[in-house]
């Protein structure tokens, strides 16, 4: 990627076949993410790697990550405070504590072993974007099925039906039912609001922003975290810095946010005849901006290759940047703090079960990290005795 950089805008072929021009400097990167006017989100955010986002489609009603401008803030500002505002994250924490808690305490009952992404990462994230969704976390199964359809390069939009459609009807279901008796959960309090507003939601709709938020809501947080705690496990130094010193996490998140954050890439439309650190790019072309590459950009970011839980970082864009950044980077962040403080008070004897060479990691998905991740510790300490 460092070549990539050095030439500035580079002309590629992306693996669905469009052309594009790949940005990767650090300042590139974020000034086209900043600027929703010259560079729309139309085309779909991964539209460079997963074959079912093909720019051609019309945007289908509802789908607003496809969305800019007024269209799109309509959307945003009514989901945006429901996992996003501080009031909110603090309901949410001592229920990530319980979680995570209670799924250690399965782990420590069975054994000294496990395997992290599938045993640890995913049940946490899949149990808090249900409980925040009011979904029962027995029928994560149809969440998954359409994150793993959607997630997947080569799906083709048979197979992205053949995905969704459960969850849709699923949600729709849902959304009568909390018209008619609504609860805590963010679904209701979406109702309620939009009910308020100048411009209702229709069941339609409020499907689709809920169906989003589960579909977009586990894995990613849970690729990043397996991904996190691998390189942690591989710097022990790193690690024991964080045993010494439990208040470095949310510093620690962070960095782990810049380093594996951001997916591979983000996919922009030109809206008019411009220019990008001084490459002439056209309307109607394409961009994908590197967000990784320019998260590792040198001229950002002193040795960054370095992963080092005490940086101070200046703004990294693994949870993106401008409108369309991630909706549930507090979320993400509360786990992973959650997550990471849990794991270094109780199993401060954490280590990888396999050595580093033999961890295989997933292909075919935007979503890069760890298939499997097997661990081993010597204790689980009890919760209690732990805090
Ligand atoms: C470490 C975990 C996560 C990472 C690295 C991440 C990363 C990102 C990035 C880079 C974007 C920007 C896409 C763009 O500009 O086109 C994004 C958007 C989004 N994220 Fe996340 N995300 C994470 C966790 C989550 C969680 C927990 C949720 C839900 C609770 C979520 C929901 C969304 C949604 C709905 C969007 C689309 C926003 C829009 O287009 O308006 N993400 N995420």
């Amino acid at each position: 990627m460092a070549e990539f950089r050095e030439r500035g805008l580079t002309r590629v072929r992306c693996p669905t076949g469009i052309t594009a021009w790949l940005v990767s400097r650090y300042p590139d990167v974020r000034e086209v993410l900043g600027d929703a006017e010259r560079f729309s989100s139309r085309p779909g955010q991964a539209a460079h790697v997963l074959r079912h986002q093909d720019p051609q489609l019309p945007v289908m009603n509802g789908d607003f990550t496809r969305m800019d401008g007024p269209e799109y803030q309509r959307y945003r500002r009514h989901f945006g405070p429901e996992i996003g505002m501080p009031k909110r994250l603090a309901e949410l924490r001592p229920e990530v504590r319980r979680i995570t808690d209670e799924r250690l305490d399965a782990l420590g009952e069975r054994g000294q072993e496990a395997e992290f992404y599938h045993e640890f990462a995913i049940p946490i994230t899949t149990a808090v974007i249900a409980g925040l969704m009011g979904v029962p976390y027995s029928d994560r199964q149809l969440f998954h099925d359409a994150a793993a359809a959607m997630f997947a390069s080569g799906t083709d939009e048979a197979d992205i039906k053949r995905g969704t459609d459960p969850l849709f009807a699923y949600v729709h279901q849902l959304v009568r039912r909390r018209r008619a008796d609504p609860g805590e959960d963010s679904i209701s309090r979406m109702i309620e609001r939009s009910a308020a507003a100048d411009e209702p939601f229709t069941d339609h709709e409020l499907m689709m922003m809920g169906a989003s938020l589960l579909i977009s809501g586990f894995d990613t947080t849970a690729t990043v975290l397996t991904h996190s705690v691998l390189a942690l496990l591989r710097h022990p130094e790193q690690w024991r810095r964080l045993l010494d010193d439990p208040g470095l996490v949310p510093n620690a998140v962070e960095e782990l946010a810049r380093f594996f954050g951001g997916s591979p890439g983000l996919t922009r439309e030109v809206t008019r005849d411009t220019e990008i650190g001084g490459q002439p790019v056209a309307k109607g072309e394409f961009v994908v901006l590197a967000v990784q590459a320019a998260d590792r950009d040198p001229h950002a970011f002193t040795d960054p290759d370095r992963l080092d839980v005490g940086r101070e970082l200046g703004e990294h864009l693994g949870f993106g940047y401008g409108t369309h950044q991630c909706v549930g980077q507090q979320t993400a962040r509360l786990e992973m703090t959650v997550a990471l403080e849990t794991l270094l008070r109780r199993v401060p004897s954490l280590r990888l079960g396999v050595p580093p060479e033999e961890i295989v990691f997933k292909s075919g998905t935007p979503v890069v990290g760890p298939a499997a991740l097997p661990i081993a510790w010597d204790a689980i300490l009890p919760a209690e005795e732990g805090r």
